[in-house]
């Protein structure tokens, strides 16, 4: 028994040193044994070889393990490369795959490469990579040529990332014999032909992303095997065919998405099977039939769209029981195929964010059709209507001339700022946005009304031009592509209870596309447009800069700044003082700091609508301005002059 306890103990012993020491160890390795040490070499090799400059300048350390991206085992073998992390200030591009030997690593369990510019074909490499390997990951590369059949023999791997690349032809049967895949990711390439069959082998797959290739024929039924799915995605394909009914036995599904695809015949009452579902797409194929009264069952489910098929009878109102849903769609073009969008002769209706409860009726009954009387506002593409919904809340539909552009851009963008869309209606009998209701009106509205504009204090109108300067800051530089707006005016600035503002009507808006940005139609509100526009009928963000420094202006002097903007760009302003041109409807700002925004708001506005589109600030700049330590004015606020204003410094 002596004899045991000792033997426990020195084992114990040994652990601690590995554990303590596995540094060490590594370094130590190259000694162990000579086969053990030329292997060890070759690898160190084969790294600098592949002439990667992220090993081959590897500063000072000679052994490979410490390099950046190479992870070893105890005995200084190579067992992951993973780039992945990398944190370096270039992007990497390393260039042919085929490049790194990877027959010289036998240990190699995970490769990780992925947004590393590989290119070449997976081809070149495949017969090197071992038998050991289960983590694979060459996405977001642009890897070219076929995914090789000789995939089938890497039959260890349980993760297989090759998406975002350029792979062409079909997807391998071979690859049913990778059988202990969990995740599969193969999207965002041009693999074509059909899914192989052969797919439903991998029953350990939780995960399958085939989306944005060109794959064509029916969906197998085969995949009725993957029951430990929770992730399916096939959209953005040329799928046809039925949805197979065995879809039902992928009970443990979460995210099913199949939308634009060619899939014909009715959606399988199945469906109903897919309890645990939160995402259900299945638009913009061509299914018929009803819409089956299953999907009631799905209770998780958030997000279900089944816009532009041709599904018919009526909406089951077991859907109204679907207290998760905060996303619901059945008719809505949408933009990524053109002849999908055609199909549809405008009958669509899309209501999303609000509570799923207002309906297409209610805003009929409670505008009565749109009556006159109901009608709160014109704005630059149609009528602004206030409707009272039968749940106490209230929302704004404009009832519209044009509003293609606006709907598109408006589903995108989110900001505080910006006037929220609620949702929208396209049908023969009308065309409306819904948008949050903005109790105060335009600020155009409310500075020509003399009791309103009273209580539009200093220290409120210079927040609603911060507030005007975020929402276009955010348009220009956060968006992509950015936004302009093209008709920023006091009319399309909205406020709400609290006197915040909105930037709305984005009729005329269209995302500046650098080759579409000639083409433009006249756009904007007279004594808002930029000058420039007259001569090139170019829109560019500069002239939003424009029109927000006419509105800026106007927020502070009471009404469109009209000829003062002529003498501002001369040099007539020279003697005419802030205090002079301010709204005289309110008293000159006693409080200091008061006083030194409104000094810095006309200032800001006043280098806004220089001549010269160049020495026009961007909206960045102005609201990060705006946001930070505001100037002290240089002269007494009595004794500034416009003049003096306009050749200081932002
Ligand atoms: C791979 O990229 C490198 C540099 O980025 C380039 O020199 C080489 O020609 C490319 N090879 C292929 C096969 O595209
Ligand atoms: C790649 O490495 C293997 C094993 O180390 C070696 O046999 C082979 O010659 C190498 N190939 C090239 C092209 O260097
Ligand atoms: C696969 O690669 C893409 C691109 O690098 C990445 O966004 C994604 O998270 C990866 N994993 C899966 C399971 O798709
Ligand atoms: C798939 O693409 C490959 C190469 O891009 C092409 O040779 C082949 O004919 C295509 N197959 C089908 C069925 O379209
Ligand atoms: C599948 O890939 C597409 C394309 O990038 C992506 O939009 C989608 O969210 C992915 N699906 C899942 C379930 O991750
Ligand atoms: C589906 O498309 C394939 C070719 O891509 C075609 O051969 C087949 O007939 C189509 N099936 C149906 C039901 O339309
Ligand atoms: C729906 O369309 C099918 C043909 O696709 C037709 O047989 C059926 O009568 C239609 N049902 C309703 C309620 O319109
Ligand atoms: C706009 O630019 C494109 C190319 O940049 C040119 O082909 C086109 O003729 C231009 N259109 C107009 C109206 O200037």
């Amino acid at each position: 028994m002596g004899k045991m306890e000792c033997v426990v103990s020195s084992v114990v012993a040994v652990l601690v040193v590995v554990v303590v020491d596995t540094v060490s160890m590594t370094h130590a390795a190259s000694t162990h044994s000579s086969t053990d040490h030329s292997q060890v070499v070759a690898e160190a090799d084969a790294l600098r070889n592949s002439g990667w400059w992220i090993w081959a300048n590897q500063p000072g350390s000679t052994n490979h393990c410490n390099w950046v991206g190479i992870y070893c085992n105890e005995g200084g073998h190579v067992t992951k490369i993973s780039l992945q992390d990398y944190q370096g200030n270039l992007p990497l591009t390393l260039g042919e795959l085929s490049k790194l030997n990877l027959s010289s690593f036998p240990s190699l369990n995970f490769l990780i490469l992925s947004g590393t510019g590989l290119n070449g074909s997976i081809l070149d490499q495949i017969h090197s990579l071992t038998k050991l390997i289960f983590h694979l990951d060459l996405s977001d590369n642009q890897l070219t040529g076929p995914i090789p059949h000789q995939i089938g023999t890497l039959t260890e791997l349980t993760y297989l990332n090759l998406s975002w690349n350029e792979l062409t032809g079909a997807i391998p049967s071979s690859l049913g014999r990778l059988t202990k895949l969990t995740h599969l990711s193969l999207y965002y390439n041009q693999l074509n032909d059909s899914i192989p069959h052969q797919i439903g082998t991998l029953t350990e797959l939780t995960y399958l992303n085939l989306s944005w290739n060109e794959l064509t024929g029916a969906i197998p039924s085969s995949l009725g095997r993957l029951t430990k799915l929770t992730h399916l995605s096939l959209y953005y394909n040329q799928l046809n065919d039925s949805i197979p009914h065995q879809i039902g036995s992928l009970t443990k599904l979460i995210h099913l998405d199949l939308s634009a695809n060619q899939l014909t015949g009715p959606i399988p009452h199945q469906i109903g099977s897919l309890t645990k579902l939160i995402h259900l797409d299945l638009s913009d194929n061509q299914l018929t039939g009803p819409i089956p009264h299953q999907i009631g069952s799905l209770t998780k489910l958030i997000h279900l769209d089944l816009s532009n098929n041709q599904l018919n009878g009526s909406i089951p109102y077991q859907i109204g029981t679907l207290t998760e849903l905060t996303f619901i769609e059945f008719y809505k073009r949408k933009v990524q195929p053109e002849s999908m969008a055609t199909k549809k002769n405008g009958d669509l209706f899309s209501i999303w964010d609000y509570d799923g409860r207002i309906a297409f009726e209610d805003i009929f009954l409670a505008t009565e059709d749109f009556d006159i009387r109901y009608c709160i506002g014109v704005g630059g593409y149609g009528s602004v209507y206030r409707a009272q919904l039968p749940n106490g809340k209230v929302v704004a539909p404009a009832y519209l001339r044009s509003f293609e552009n606006e709907v598109q851009m408006l589903e995108e963008i989110l900001h505080r700022n910006i006037a929220k869309l609620h949702g929208y209606c396209l049908h023969n009998r009308c065309m409306f946005l819904i948008y949050m209701y903005m109790e105060r009106g335009s600020l155009y509205c409310m500075l020509s009304n003399e009791v309103e504009a009273v209580e539009l204090d200093w220290v409120k109108r210079v927040n609603i031009v911060k507030h005007m300067a975020n929402a276009l800051s955010y348009m220009h530089h956060d968006c992509t592509p950015p936004i302009i707006h093209r008709d920023i005016s006091s009319n399309n600035i909205l406020l709400d209870s609290k006197l915040e503002g909105f930037v709305s009507d984005f009729g005329t808006a269209r995302l500046l596309d650098p080759d579409s940005s000639n083409q433009t139609l006249v756009a904007g509100t007279y004594g808002y447009i930029a000058p420039e526009f007259a001569y090139t009928m170019v829109v560019t963000e500069k002239c939003d800069v424009y029109s927000f420094g006419v509105v800026a202006l106007e927020t502070m002097i009471g009404k469109h700044p009209g000829e003062l903007i002529t003498s501002l760009l001369s040099s007539l302003c020279q003697d005419l003082m802030l205090r002079d041109v301010l709204d005289s409807r309110l008293s000159l700002p006693e409080d200091l700091q008061v006083a030194i925004n409104v000094v810095f708001v006309v200032l800001l506005a006043l280098k806004c609508i220089h001549s010269n589109l160049q020495s026009r600030p961007t909206m960045q700049q102005i609201s990060y301005k705006l946001l930070g330590n505001i100037p002290f004015p240089k002269s007494p606020f009595y004794a500034i002059s416009l003049y003096e204003l306009k050749n200081q410094d932002m």
